[in-house]
Formats: C-alpha cells, structure tokens, sequence
C-alpha cells in the first residue's frame, strides 16, 4: 500500500493564504476587517502558547485581535462581564474564550453566556443544534479541519465507514456530525466499547481523537484506511499523537502525522470561522 502523508501544515496555510486574500479584498471595499476575542484565564503553558499563535495568526491574515488575558483568581461573574462586553463590541466578530477555564468557573455557564454569531469555537447550545440540524455556519475548529483536509486531498466520504474513537463535546461528537452530514456511515467508539479494536478495523476513515499516545496500533487498522490523528500527547517532551505512526503508516492509503497534521488546521479553521461570522453579520457573500 502506497501511504500518502496528509501535510496539514501546508493545507493550512495554503488555506491562511486565500483567507488573508479575500481579508484583504473586503477591506479594500468596504474598510471593515474581521476581529477576533481572545480570552485567557489564568496561567496554563499550554494555553498561553495556543493563545499566542491564535493573535499572531490575526495579525498575518489582517484581522483585528483583541487580546485579554485575566489572573487565575478571576471570578465567573467578571468573565461573564467581559463575555458581555466583547457581546456588545460591533469591531469583534468572534469571541474564543480558552479552555480548560480555572474549576471555580462554570464553563458551561460562560460559554453560553457567549453571543451564537460569535462562538466561532461552535460550542453554544445554538450552534450545537444548527450542526445537528445540519445547518451550521459556525461547526468547531478541529472537525471541520479535518473535513477541509480530506476534502483537499479529494478522499471520497460518501458511502464510507468513519469509525470515531472519542466521544467529546470538542471533538468526537462534531466530527460524527459533520460525517454523517456528508453522508458517512458513522461509528463514535469510547471507553465503555466493546470489541473497540475489531469496529476500529472495520473503518474505511478512522478518527482517533482519544488523547493516549500510541492507542491505535497496527491490528486495529485495515488495509487502505485513511487515518486521522487528532491526539496531542507529550511523550518524553515530544509531541505524539494517538496512532502508533511507525506500526500503523504502511497500512494506511492516507494518514496525518503529528505534529503537521491536524493541530495546524485548527487555528486555520478558526480564522476561517471568524471570516465568516464577519461576512454574515455584514451581509457580505
Ligand atoms: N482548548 C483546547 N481546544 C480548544 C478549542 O478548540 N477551543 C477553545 N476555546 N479552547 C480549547
């Protein structure tokens, strides 16, 4: 089997690029760039680098960032004020308030509390429902990078059986939906699975998006699948995803390394997110 690396650091900035182009088209018309709303509470590493990368890429397709970042000891009621007032601000278009939130803040509670034209993370109870529905301008970042990659690589999803693992709000869940939209015949496996490695094996497109390194081996992968790696794991300091790359890759037809896979496409699809909340709110097509 010919394995054929699916290059998401390229797919997403090939993706930036025509982004920043039609930014730059709209502004030449109208003077109006989209802006984006970062929120950070608190102190996490990891977090303060995705938000980082999040406003760099702002800057370099030419939108409008509006950086916040809050102390740890920040109360729900202060988060829900600034929730309120990025709401009401005309200049932002898209509000990303960064997960995980400190325990002593209802999540839930902050992430409804935001506008449903501007949860370009696609996490609101509105939005939740629109992609149910099948309807979504707005569907998360991740699973609609993954969609944008495999549509680029022309791999057909019509007919086929995606095998999910993982079954979270962020993840697992969006991407079953976008799948079935596209008219997959779609399996969400988790933790209480039985027979998890055989339903794997089954899977013409599988989606690992379990966060434990190396939980998808060789035997749990058909010959010819497409596999999608959504895992970021640290590994001894080094990035791993949820596929045993080395046993798995020579099964596979198609499949996303990590890092260059996914990750990249998320930030991407956020934008792309962003520019669209923009053009609908000023009914631009
Ligand atoms: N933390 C990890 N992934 C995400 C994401 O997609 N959006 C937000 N807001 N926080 C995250």
């Amino acid at each position: 089997m010919t394995t054929q690396i699916i290059d998401g650091k390229q797919t997403a900035k090939d993706l930036r690029a025509e982004i920043a182009k039609e930014v730059e088209s709209i502004k030449s018309k109208t003077g109006k760039v989209p802006g984006l709303a970062t929120v950070l509470v608190g102190e996490d590493p990891a977090s303060a680098v995705y938000v980082r990368n999040k406003n760099k890429v702002c800057k370099e397709l030419g939108f409008e960032s509006f950086q916040h970042t809050l102390p740890a000891e920040t109360t729900e009621s202060e988060l829900l004020d600034l929730v309120e007032s990025l709401n009401a601000n005309p200049g932002v278009n898209g509000i990303l308030v960064q997960l995980p939130l400190p325990d002593h803040i209802d999540s839930n509670k902050i992430l409804n509390a935001i506008l449903p034209e501007k949860d370009v993370d696609g996490f609101h109870p509105h939005n939740v429902g629109l992609l149910t529905g099948g309807t979504a301008l707005l569907a998360p970042c991740t699973p609609a990078g993954i969609i944008h990659m495999l549509d680029r690589y022309d791999i057909p999803i019509e007919g086929k059986h995606a095998v999910v693992i993982g079954r979270s709000n962020i993840v697992g869940k969006p991407i079953a939906m976008l799948l079935l939209h596209r008219n997959a015949t779609v399996t969400i496996c988790h933790s209480r699975t039985k027979d998890l490695p055989q339903m794997a094996a089954s899977a013409d497109i599988l989606i690992a998006a379990i966060g434990r390194a190396h939980f998808v081996t060789a035997d749990m992968v058909k010959d010819g699948a497409v596999v999608i790696d959504v895992g970021i794991n640290r590994v001894d300091g080094k990035l791993t995803g949820d596929v045993d790359f080395e046993t798995v890759s020579p099964k596979t037809s198609y499949i996303t390394p990590v890092p260059g896979g996914v990750g990249p496409m998320t930030i991407a699809m956020l934008m792309s997110n962003t520019l669209k909340a923009f053009k609908n709110v000023n009914s631009i097509s």
